[in-house]
């Protein structure tokens, strides 16, 4: 089973190389913001938690999102491999998830998606308007920024070697070229298919 962690910052392109690594590995797509926005369309007791500290760019407690991620990646679709997007975001979420990932005897494949702040910004700032998300606003995204920097950031310290830097400047098609030469067993698995 090989998990796939994609790492980055607001704007960084997870969602997008995500959808497409898990359509040409034939894997799902797990990105916890999703399920949340969901939760918080559907009204569901989750959605009423998350709507108010998601709006205001914040992250959501760390026990709500492991109980979101363990649930999802026990499900039978997962049994080969996953690619998360959005998870972990702090050391308390990597520490969670690498004992999930053991216990499921999951191989990890961790990529850091790497974007300027300017250019974050921009693309944030583009999609504006035709996405509806309420985190898009100048503030929130602002604070998603600075809860990215003080709490997701670290992790590339605690992953240190384990992760692969890929740079997400240029087109969807050129960093996904990175992405996928930067986890072999991506690579792999295109070639044979
Ligand atoms: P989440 O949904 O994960 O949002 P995010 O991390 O802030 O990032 P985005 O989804 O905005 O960006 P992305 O990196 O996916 O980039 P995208 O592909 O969209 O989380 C939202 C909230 O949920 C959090 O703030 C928190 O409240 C809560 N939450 C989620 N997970 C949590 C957790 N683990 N713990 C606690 N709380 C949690 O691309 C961005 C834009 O750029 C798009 O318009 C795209 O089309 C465009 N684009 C993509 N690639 C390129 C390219 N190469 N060139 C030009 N444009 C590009
Ligand atoms: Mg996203």
């Amino acid at each position: 089973m090989n998990a796939v962690i994609l790492l980055g910052a607001p704007g960084s392109g997870k969602g997008t190389q995500a959808a497409r690594l898990a359509e040409s590995l034939g894997m799902p797509h797990i990105s916890t913001g999703a399920i949340l926005r969901q939760a918080v369309t559907d009204g569901t007791e989750l959605g009423v938690a998350a709507r108010d500290i998601m709006a205001a760019g914040r992250l959501v407690s760390d026990e709500i999102v492991l109980g979101i991620v363990e649930a999802r990646v026990s499900a039978h679709d997962c049994r080969r491999g996953f690619i998360l997007d959005g998870y972990p975001r702090n050391r308390a979420q990597a520490r969670a998830l690498g004992e999930v990932l053991s216990r499921l005897g999951a191989t990890e494949w961790i990529a850091n998606i790497a974007v300027p702040a300017e250019e974050l910004a921009a693309r944030v700032r583009g999609r504006r308007g035709t996405d509806g998300r309420q985190d898009d606003s100048e503030e929130a995204f602002r604070r998603r920024l600075e809860v990215y920097e003080s709490e997701s950031l670290p992790l590339l310290d605690y992953y240190g070697d384990r992760a692969s830097n890929v740079s997400g400047l240029g087109s969807r098609d050129e960093v996904f070229g990175r992405l996928c030469a930067a986890l072999p067993f991506a690579t792999a698995q295109l070639v044979t298919q």
